[in-house]
């Protein structure tokens, strides 16, 4: 017995000097004290022997036992101290990047949730348009100067001739083109649908314009319209009001002044109260307003009762307002960002302040 003793502790001893891994120790230990283990069995072999010998082996055992259960705490001590010093705690990591959202997406989103809170919804209209939606049903003439190739990107690919009606036949032949505006969206949801109608319709559009601090031949609009049969000009007034004190701040005003576009009748230029001087610099220097104390935000008015005829909507009936900004320049007010062309260069220093 003293022996088979002895020999557990070796061999016992051996085997932890061969162990380097958590894992592996965990084996030794369940080899050794587990329940299976020799020792246990040894144990188990006490009562059939004489009474001075139980004693005795009985003694050794518990010291053995005592012996493995000390070795492998200090190994496992051993081992996870070493574990710790394979992570060096102090070595810088590596910097995650993390992308995020555009500050236009985030700036149309921001804008198309007040609408959509006043119960708008949101319509995509579509990038490639025709003559017809970009311009005749928004009651833009023929010979107006927007619809010029200097204003206007035409495709190439036309669309084939058509006979008829003279209406059916302009809209037939109607040139392909990049929207300039996002009032055809006006058109196409019109056309489709019947009043009573509450949109907002965000997107890209273009215009051949020579790239500059406040021009780029691609930017994005938000148009809004609503039809009903008792719209007037108070429900445009009150929406873009809402719209402004909660886009920009409780306190700013809105300036309503007369302009013309030929789809909408009356028509108005919307200036909101300088959110940067508050008016406080009127007629002195502030670098936004230049001292006028208004900045122009949008254009909108009465839908013109040709545009609601063009889209088969009874104009004796029906009524709408409609109006149409500019994202960047929305962004730009808000943000004081100096050039429209920082928002495509994509350079992580002017994006990265948006987060
Ligand atoms: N489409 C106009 C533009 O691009 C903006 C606009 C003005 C839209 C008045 C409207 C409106 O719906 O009523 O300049």
């Amino acid at each position: 017995m003293e022996e088979k003793i002895k020999s557990i502790e070796s061999a016992a001893v051996e085997d932890l000097k061969r162990v380097f891994t958590l894992q592996n120790l965990e084996r030794v230990r369940i080899k050794y004290l587990g329940r299976k283990s020799y020792l246990n069995q040894l144990f188990s072999q006490l009562p059939a022997l004489e009474k001075d010998k139980r004693a005795y082996i009985g003694k050794a055992l518990n010291l053995l036992k005592k012996k493995i259960v000390q070795l492998v705490k200090e190994k496992q001590e051993e081992l996870e101290k070493e574990e710790e010093e394979k992570i060096d705690l102090t070595f810088p990591s590596e910097k995650v990047e993390v992308g995020t959202q555009h500050i236009l997406s985030y700036v149309s989103e921001e804008i198309c949730d007040i609408f959509e809170k006043l119960g708008f919804v949101i319509v995509e209209g579509k990038e490639i348009e025709d003559e017809w939606h970009n311009f005749t049903a928004l009651n833009i003439p023929l010979q107006h100067p927007s619809r010029d190739v200097f204003d206007t990107f035409y495709l190439m690919e036309s669309p084939c001739g058509g006979e008829g009606r003279e209406k059916e036949r302009e809209k037939r032949t109607s040139r392909f083109l990049l929207r300039s505006h996002t009032s055809p969206s006006q058109i196409r949801v019109m056309e489709k649908f019947k009043p009573p109608l509450a949109v907002i319709s965000p997107g890209r559009v273009y215009r051949p314009d020579e790239p500059d601090a406040s021009h780029s031949s691609m930017f994005h609009q938000i148009e809004g319209f609503c039809v009903d049969t008792n719209i007037n000009f108070s429900h445009l007034k009150g929406v873009l009001l809402h719209f402004a004190r909660k886009f920009f701040s409780p306190e700013v005003n809105l300036r309503f002044r007369p302009h013309f576009f030929p789809f909408t009748e009356p028509s108005a230029e919307v200036d909101i109260s300088c959110i940067i001087c508050g008016q406080e610099n009127r007629g002195k220097k502030c670098s936004v307003c230049k001292g006028k104390g208004w900045l122009e935000i949008l254009g909108c008015g009465m839908i013109h009762p040709k545009v609601l005829e063009n889209c088969g909507i009874n104009s004796r009936k029906y009524r709408g307002f409609a109006f149409g900004m500019g994202v960047e320049r929305i962004a730009m007010l808000k943000y004081r960002i100096p050039d429209i062309r920082l928002f495509f260069e994509n350079d992580v220093r002017f994006l990265n302040q948006f987060y």
